[in-house]
């Protein structure tokens, strides 16, 4: 299949370029560190397919639910990072037994220690309350430095548990190196402090993937690798959303009409800001129009709009810029994280997936249908 021939609107994987990236995070990991693994994580786009090329490619996956570790056991990752606040017990329980890395967020988990069948070992992580320099506020996750004390002791008095690692996820506005410096920092001193030899020192996520004037794969691990010098011997774990499934997803929408209200020409099209902008935060896009031909008359204002019935969905403006019309199509690049794994039920059910490998599209999946959503009920 080739471009011309997909059927819009619809997301595209770009495949060959998420092979790219993964190995791109994985080789500078492994230029600093003894031991490392790329653990995707699942939430911030959970395409079957995606995961998949990743599963073939050798990542670990990280998941912060029981159905994210349900997806990720049903598509065969062996090698799984169980965090977050909501796990439930049965599962925390079983990734323990399955020697899984499991990275405790709260008091309910370490009640749960005690429920680990007899004789059973286990190794469990802490996840590390992380401030940052310019935060205006606090992050809300793991232990802050008032209970970790508390946690450590609950952990050294079972004799069958060990503590084996640190989680210390924090979500940045920068994604800046210096970021990766405090998380690192802040492990040392857990460390230190506590006179803790891990196993792993698990990063988390946060990082730009290729992006130009934005730090490397190979600064990142290189920033870390410098804050984690007195720990050559832990595994280093990362958990990259964003740097990994934002570029690699585009999103192709079509011109349906154009109508002309108080002045403007109101271009709407078949895709929709809840396909690409769930959030509704974004101001613009990295748009492209395939199919506007040099030399077409320009318009002097024209509003894109998506299709679906809220006033608010409109995509940009255009001024001055060659007139769209019905059958045009519109690209918007870097559309793969915390877009579709957010937006699959509104108006127009969930779009179009196609595979771009080699040069040829494929379909991955098909547009869900009113039928689809009925199956889950039995209707
Ligand atoms: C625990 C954890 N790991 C990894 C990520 C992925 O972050 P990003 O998509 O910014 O790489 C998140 C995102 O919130 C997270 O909460």
């Amino acid at each position: 299949m080739n471009f011309n021939e997909l059927r819009t609107p619809c997301f595209i994987l770009d495949a060959d370029t998420l092979r790219h990236l993964y190995r791109s995070f994985r080789d500078a990991l492994q230029n600093h560190f003894a031991s490392a693994r790329v653990a995707y994580s699942v939430k911030t786009n959970a395409n079957p397919t995606l995961l998949q090329i990743l599963l073939e490619e050798g990542a670990a996956a990280e998941v912060v639910s029981d159905t994210e570790y349900d997806l990720a056991s049903a598509l065969g990752f062996q090698e799984i990072v169980f965090n977050g606040p909501v796990k439930g017990k049965e599962h925390f329980l079983k990734a323990l037994e399955d020697g899984q890395t499991v990275n405790i967020d709260s008091k309910r988990e370490l009640d749960w220690l005690g429920e680990l069948p007899a004789g059973a070992q286990a190794s469990v992580g802490l996840r590390v309350n992380v401030p940052l320099p310019d935060d205006d506020t606090f992050s809300r996750f793991g232990f802050g430095m008032e209970e970790f004390k508390e946690a450590v002791e609950r952990i050294k008095a079972l004799p069958n548990v060990r503590l084996a690692g640190l989680h210390l996820h924090r979500t940045s506005r920068t994604r800046s190196l210096e970021v990766y410096a405090t998380i690192a920092a802040k492990a040392a001193a857990v460390l230190h402090a506590y006179k803790l030899e891990p196993d792993y020192i698990d990063i988390g996520g946060g990082y730009f993937g290729e992006m130009p004037g934005k730090p490397s794969f190979e600064e990142y691990a290189a920033t870390l690798a410098k804050g984690l010098k007195d720990y050559p011997r832990a595994r280093i774990i990362v958990e990259p959303g964003n740097a990994l499934c934002a570029g690699v997803f585009s999103f192709l929408s079509s011109v349906l009409d154009v109508k002309e209200i108080s002045g403007h020409a109101v271009v709407v099209c078949d895709g929709s800001r809840n396909d690409i902008d769930p959030f509704f935060r974004k101001t613009d896009y990295f748009k492209s129009f395939p199919t506007v031909e040099e030399g077409r008359p320009h318009a002097p204002i024209q509003t894109v709009v998506g299709g679906t019935c809220l006033e608010n969905d409109r995509l940009f403006t255009l001024e001055g810029e060659p007139a769209l019309r019905p059958g045009d199509r519109i690209a918007f690049a870097n559309t793969g994280a915390y877009t579709m794994a957010l937006s699959p039920l509104f108006i127009r059910y969930f779009p179009r997936v196609y595979v771009l490998e080699s040069g040829l599209y494929r379909l991955a999946s098909e547009q869900w249908s009113a039928q689809d959503y009925l199956n889950a009920y039995g209707i």
